[in-house]
């Protein structure tokens, strides 16, 4: 079960003891990772004390302030393989669906800050979260430190970051000034950082694009970490850049950006498979990776399993004989009744899990189309018809040792 935001009083905080009480665990999941042990969800309940009774880091030093950021990193247990935030898809079960299948944290999908402080609605259908959706970093998109930080307050007892989305770069962010368009306006950004540092008592991430050139970036970077940033994603990719498909994601930058801060630096772009994942934490340097539509295609990808287009011409990339994409749907399916999402989101998965069904069975998908109202029934039944069918679209299995890159050194 999920539960639902509540109204939360901006202050004082609430103690974090009182989230045992409005948070359900969940049933244990079977398969590929076992949700954490009672005694990881009390180290996590421990940290999070911790911070809440340790003042916001106004007062600190930059040293103490990077030292804090490694601190906290680590008591997270560096997680490095994470689910990037994606609207309407990177929602309750599809994060728990990729914890199950090795992914080590998870973003929210971008939350917009000011509806979310004006909306109980809006708080209540887009950001639901459990005890097990741990590491989590919220996202948010904002132009207003104060609308910011009231946004924050609600869910800073639910999360591990609260994260500002400055990588948006489509047409409704221009129109609503926020994400990739805040990049001609850094002063603002800077103040959006540093009036959330100043009073939030769970770290502030940033997640950025990078500039056309290198040493833009690299002040860009830099600002953000003396504003007090905890820690960065960058997607190797600008404003510009919108076709990931087409436009491959820049390490070199990445790895500059790696080099120049001293806060943990997670890399964004071109992970498509581990072997990727593995590639980017060495080529740049980076403490952790994210992984966005590749994993709305393939959630079990951070386990090691590829689907067809990324195994082909390689010997060691096996079939695998136990799971495919409509058992990932299935699993997922299971997941949203139990933590109850709008349909939009449901309907999203599923096209972007079967589409290589449906591209061999398209009335599947027709049929599917048709239906104005889902049912949970109707889906396991596509399920169901899609196997009868005979042919189905396996996944493959390479495995790749991410956790053998030896994590960096701190500051
Ligand atoms: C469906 C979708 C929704 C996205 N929504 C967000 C978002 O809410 N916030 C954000 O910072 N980036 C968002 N992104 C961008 C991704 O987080 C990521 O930066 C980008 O897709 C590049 O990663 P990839 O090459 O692994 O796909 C979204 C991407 C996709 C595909």
């Amino acid at each position: 079960m999920k539960f639902k935001l509540p109204n939360l009083p901006l202050f004082p905080l609430k103690p974090k003891s009182h989230m045992a009480s409005l948070v359900t665990v969940a049933e244990p999941q079977t398969g590929i990772r076992t949700p954490h042990s009672d005694q990881q969800l009390q180290e996590q309940e421990q940290e999070q004390q911790a911070w809440a009774e340790t003042p916001p880091s106004k007062c600190l030093s930059s040293e103490s302030r990077i030292e804090r950021a490694w601190a906290h990193w680590t008591k997270l247990g560096r997680p490095k393989l994470i689910v990037a935030p994606m609207v309407d898809n990177s929602e309750l079960p599809f994060r728990m669906l990729c914890r199950k299948y090795g992914a080590d944290a998870a973003y929210t999908p971008m939350l917009h800050s000011r509806i979310f402080t004006e909306t109980e609605k809006y708080r209540n259908q887009e950001f639901t979260t459990c005890k097990e959706d741990r590491p989590l970093f919220v996202q948010f998109c904002a132009n207003d430190p104060e609308v910011l930080l009231e946004a924050a307050k609600r869910v800073e007892p639910y999360c591990d970051y609260v994260d500002i989305n400055l990588g948006c770069p489509q047409r409704i962010a221009r129109r609503g000034n926020y994400g990739a368009f805040l990049m001609d306006k850094l002063p603002l950004v800077k103040s959006l950082v540093e009036n959330l540092v100043a009073n939030l008592h769970v770290p502030v991430s940033c997640k950025i694009r990078i500039f056309p050139d290198l040493d833009d970036t690299l002040n860009y970077a830099r600002m953000l970490e003396d504003a007090g940033c905890s820690l960065l994603a960058v997607h190797g990719r600008t404003r510009d850049e919108k076709d990931q498909k087409k436009v491959r994601a820049n390490w070199d930058a990445i790895k500059a950006v790696k080099n120049s801060v001293r806060i943990p630096v997670i890399a964004n772009g071109n992970i498509r498979h581990l072997d990727d994942a593995h590639d980017c934490l060495k080529y740049t340097g980076a403490d952790g990776v994210l992984s966005a539509e590749s994993l709305l295609e393939n959630p079990a990808l951070f386990a090691g399993f590829r689907t067809a287009e990324w195994a082909e011409g390689s010997e060691e990339c096996k079939k695998d004989q136990k799971l495919d994409q409509a058992d990932l749907l299935v699993e997922y399916l299971k997941l949203c009744e139990q933590y109850p999402v709008p349909w939009r989101m449901i309907r999203a998965h599923v096209h972007k899990l079967l589409g290589d069904w449906f591209r061999m069975h398209p009335h599947i998908r027709e049929d599917l189309n048709s239906q104005h109202i889902l049912t949970f029934e109707f889906l396991y039944n596509m399920v169901d018809r899609l196997r009868e069918l005979g042919e189905g679209v396996p996944l493959h299995l390479k495995d790749t040792n991410v956790a053998s890159i030896p994590a960096k050194s701190a500051v």
